[in-house]
């Protein structure tokens, strides 16, 4: 289903691995355009089909990302790039060590900056310089986009952010405990986020779904960092059911 609401365009599939595909075509379709394309990516657990999606398409020479420049959204901090749990490690895994993204044109937010003012400021700068094309975006069950946590305010550039209590419970999974869950992260801002002339974003699963609803339905608030979206002119929301299950009676 594809329907139109206040500009955005939402698609509901029928399960994750169709909201995968069609994230994944979205970026082949932007690379195909224009091969010299900056990608926006982001981690977690949701966009990893996706990723499985753009390497195989990759294997079965769909796409070729030589061209290619990426810039991440977020990281850990602090984190060693080799940390299995590093958003680095995640990258690397899950796709650029199978695809042929050139290393240079890789970028992702340093979790051992010393300088961390120095270091946000130079990623701002790098953005700045090449305006990303796609935007892919995940959600949090707080209604985060990066790391931009609910704030009483919207935070504009590359920062440094002192988790939510939901997002470290959020993000346990991924380690043996809560309390190795980094308590920082270093984030693209807002105003980098809608800099970017498409934004993608993916959602599943229940968890998500009051989240996709407040982003949608609510107002636009730092509270709900994912409802700034709404001021965006080109947002496209890929939802599996449950996700969509909060508003696909209102669209
Ligand atoms: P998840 O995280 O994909 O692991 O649910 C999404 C997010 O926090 O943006």
């Amino acid at each position: 289903m594809k329907k139109t609401y206040k500009g955005m365009t939402i698609y509901v599939m029928d399960d994750y691995e169709q909201m995968s595909e069609k994230a994944a075509s979205f970026i082949v379709a932007q690379v195909m355009i224009k091969p010299e394309s900056v990608l926006g990516l982001a981690t977690g657990s949701t966009p990893e089909g996706m990723y499985k999606s753009l390497v195989q398409r990759y294997k079965a020479h769909d796409v070729d990302f030589s061209e290619t420049t990426t810039f991440n959204l977020d990281e850990y901090y602090p984190i060693e790039a080799a940390n299995e749990q590093s958003y680095y490690s995640y990258m690397y895994r899950n796709f650029f060590d199978h695809v042929n993204v050139p290393k240079d044109r890789i970028h992702i937010p340093d979790g051992q900056a010393e300088d961390v003012e120095a270091f946000c400021a130079s990623y701002d700068a790098a953005i700045n310089e090449e305006i990303i094309d796609l935007q892919i975006l995940g959600i949090g069950n707080n209604g985060h986009i990066g790391f931009n946590e609910p704030d009483i305010r919207f935070e504009t550039g590359t920062h440094r952010v002192t988790l939510d209590e939901e997002t470290i419970e959020a993000n346990a999974r991924f380690f043996q405990s809560v309390d190795e869950v980094p308590k920082e992260a270093l984030s693209m801002g807002i105003r980098n986020i809608m800099h970017s002339k498409k934004i993608v974003l993916i959602a599943n699963g229940k968890g998500k779904a009051q989240a996709v609803h407040e982003m949608i339905f609510g107002d636009v608030t730092p509270q709900l960092p994912a409802s700034i979206l709404q001021l965006h002119n080109d947002v496209t929301v890929i939802l599996d059911q449950e996700a969509a299950s909060e508003i696909i009676n209102k669209l």
